[in-house]
């Protein structure tokens, strides 16, 4: 069936293609599931509006510096502005240190582990995050939709419409959530992403390196609109 079909090729070539990221590397299993939260939180909040380039570096001192959230959240606000130096929207650090407070001082130590939790309790923390944290740290089965899965969902399903109306964006997300594997919903996700930075790109994207070629509308279509092309010829 299509989904599965979607599912079992995304997999597979996000285990042969995925990019060795730092905050890739770690455990997904108890004791370390918190660390793991807590290293993904970090590098989402960098990548909202940086590129995956220039965030690995920042990501590597940040970590050196404070390795886990009890670190962050015993840290002065001219420390974490000084690390953010170069990323801008300075206030993404900030609110990434008051999270990190508000889990040490408020909520026991331990983080909120599904997306509604996340999105309601930390700072910072909208409905992309919380479900990338949730579904890459802790495996809860949750959709994500950010730039780059929007242009991979609307090529699949050829949807035109405008992504910044509700209509459309409460369609894309419910997309997301029926697509998601609910065995690998982190990975799942991550390879959505993946692809639209890879593969599925903005310019000229490159279909024929594409797992989902055969189940892409957008591509279907333009191929059955060269060949009546060809035949009017
Ligand atoms: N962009 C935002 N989050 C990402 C992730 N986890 N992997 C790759 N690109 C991303």
């Amino acid at each position: 069936q299509e989904t599965e079909i979607i599912r079992d090729k995304l997999l597979a070539w996000y285990d042969k293609s995925k990019r060795d990221l730092p905050w890739r590397t770690m455990a997904c299993t108890e004791p370390d599931l918190d660390r793991k939260a807590y290293a993904v939180w970090v590098s989402e909040v960098m990548l909202q509006q940086t590129q995956v380039a220039t965030v690995i570096d920042y990501y590597n001192k940040w970590m050196k510096v404070w390795p886990t959230m009890e670190d962050l959240a015993r840290s002065s606000l001219e420390e974490v502005n000084e690390m953010w130096s170069g990323l801008g929207y300075y206030s993404r650090g900030r609110r990434l240190q008051e999270g990190a407070k508000k889990v040490v001082l408020e909520l026991g130590g331990s983080m909120p582990r599904s997306a509604d939790e996340l999105q309601k309790l930390l700072p910072g923390v909208g409905r992309y995050t919380a479900g990338a944290i949730a579904s890459i740290s802790y495996g809860q089965v949750t959709g994500v939709v950010d730039g780059n899965v929007i242009r991979v969902l609307s090529r699949l399903r050829c949807i035109g419409a405008d992504s910044s109306t509700l209509a459309v964006s409460d369609k894309l997300w419910n997309l997301a959530n029926a697509l998601v594997d609910p065995d690998r919903p982190g990975d799942f996700n991550q390879g959505m992403m993946e692809l639209g930075a890879t593969v599925c790109t903005p310019k000229k994207p490159l279909c024929t390196a594409c797992p989902l070629q055969g189940q892409c509308k957008a591509y279907l279509k333009v191929i059955a609109e060269k060949e009546s092309a060809v035949k009017t010829l």
